[in-house]
């Protein structure tokens, strides 16, 4: 059996065979399939790429039907279970898990490029007082490339290593930076005699204490979150990092654009939609009410749902086990039995069981960032940290493709067609009528 595929036009009568490669078929390879030799040839239309491959990529593998994600083809179970943050990080960047001398020097090589320049406090302090913190760190990171001019030496394997581990290390201390300043209190400084994430916590909680001691269970908390973070192939902001370091830009102004995808709440902010959510149901009791509004097609369950997984965000399961741990040192969050009596609920209703609807990650991250303390408006910021190793590994792969260009999608333009100026003095409220084009597609 031949792979390919044989399409007939039946404008024409004419049939091509087309190839087909790890399950896809070259949307080039539709062009030459015309109506006319005046014709452009055949595109593919597909806003929100719902069913469009961008790349090839070796870096992390979802099977959304059946709950699977993969880094590197490491289950997330057993890298949430047994890896760290920077380690994880490390194998999304490089593809194989480091030996421990590697992973010592990557360690270091990150934890001392912690600092930022002491003019990015300045421009901090330039922010309003209420500023969010998302906002800071977008700003606050694309401005990073002017630090750096070098960066822009792109392909210079030297020069890009070292702004991958500024990029990491740096973004735990804007975010913490910018967290700060919203509260109006003092910034506080890396502390390197700590691991990746008692560092986060110690420059975003110290107040005047000489050291402070972050607790081992919330160290560990924040960096399994994070290792779940690292990376989800080619999502919204994934894509941003993309599109826009195909133009080559230095990575700080690629990663500005990232983080401004990750920004909206579509993508990185439905664990504050959760929140918001929970609150405003207040009672277990208030469910099954609450419920039936959803199913009247009043409001989403928050939460709930996802673009690729069809089956339970392996993400999720991992978060609620870890929950009850977190819970221990903060108390439990009343927020989670509502959660739980939610998700039960839920799944055993028709409406969702038919639509395969099930928690994602947001579902359980919100309860447990705010037990820890922290306002919702940090939650996406909380969430680019560790999406930094994801954005600049997809970035790297990207750089190394021989096959990437500039990321320059097609249009199919349905607007005017040429039609003559017409002086200010004689046109007409809502526009001078004019018929409109018939649909041509864009050369
Ligand atoms: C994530 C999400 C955008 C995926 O959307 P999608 O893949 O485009 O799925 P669709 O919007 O086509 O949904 C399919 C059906 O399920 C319903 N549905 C999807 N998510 C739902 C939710 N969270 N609550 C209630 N109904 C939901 C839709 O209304 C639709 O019903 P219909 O077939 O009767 O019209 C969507 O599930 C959602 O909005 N979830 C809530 C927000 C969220 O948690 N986002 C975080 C994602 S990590």
């Amino acid at each position: 059996m031949a792979d390919t595929i044989t399409v007939t036009d039946n404008r024409t009568g004419k049939s091509y065979e087309l190839p087909i490669e790890h399950g896809t078929v070259r949307a080039m390879h539709l062009r030459q399939i015309k109506a006319n030799d005046a014709d452009f040839g055949l595109m593919v239309y597909d806003p929100a790429f719902t069913n469009t491959a961008s790349c090839r990529s070796h870096i992390t593998f979802i099977d959304g039907d059946e709950g699977i994600l993969r880094y590197r083809g490491y289950p997330i179970e057993q890298l949430a279970e047994q890896s760290s943050y920077l380690e994880t990080a490390y194998l999304l960047i490089f593809g194989e898990l480091p030996t421990r001398s590697q992973l010592d020097q990557w360690v270091h090589d990150i934890t001392f490029r912690t600092f930022i320049h002491e003019n990015v406090k300045k421009f901090m302090d330039g922010f309003h007082h209420d500023a969010h913190p998302m906002g800071m760190l977008v700003s606050t990171v694309g401005a990073l490339s002017t630090f750096y001019p070098e960066s822009k030496e792109i392909f210079d394997e030297e020069v890009q290593l070292l702004q991958i581990h500024r990029l990491i290390a740096k973004m735990p201390t804007l975010a913490a930076f910018a967290y700060r300043h919203s509260l109006g209190l003092p910034y506080r400084y890396p502390d390197n005699d700590l691991s990746f994430t008692g560092n986060l916590l110690t420059m975003l909680y110290r107040m005047s204490e000489a050291k402070y001691d972050p607790d081992p269970v919330l160290e560990r908390a924040l960096d399994l979150l994070f290792i779940l973070h690292a990376d989800h192939e080619q999502n919204c902001s994934t894509n941003a990092m993309r599109s826009v370091g195909s133009s080559h830009p230095d990575p700080y102004s690629a990663i500005a654009a990232a983080c401004a995808a990750l920004y909206g709440p579509l993508h990185g902010g439905a664990n504050e939609e959760v929140l918001r959510m929970l609150t405003q149901i207040g009672s277990v009791d208030r469910i099954p009410e609450f419920i039936k509004e959803v199913k009247a097609g009043h409001g989403l369950l928050f939460g709930f749902g996802h673009r690729v997984y069809k089956h339970y965000d392996p993400r999720a399961s991992i978060i609620k086990t870890m929950a009850h741990r977190v819970f221990e040192v903060t108390g439990r969050n009343p927020l989670l039995d509502i959660a739980l009596e939610l998700e039960k609920i839920a799944l055993e209703d028709a409406y969702f069981i038919e639509r395969k609807l099930y928690p994602n990650v947001d579902f359980y991250s919100g309860i447990i960032y705010q037990s820890m303390g922290f306002p919702v408006a940090m939650f996406p910021v909380l969430f680019a940290i560790p999406r930094t190793a994801g954005w600049v590994a997809q970035w790297r792969e990207m750089l190394q493709d021989p096959e990437q260009k500039i990321a320059r999608p097609r249009q199919v333009y349905l607007g005017y067609d040429q039609r003559d100026y017409v002086s200010v003095e004689r046109r007409e409220p809502g526009g001078t009528p004019v018929a409109s084009g018939a649909g041509q597609a864009a050369r």
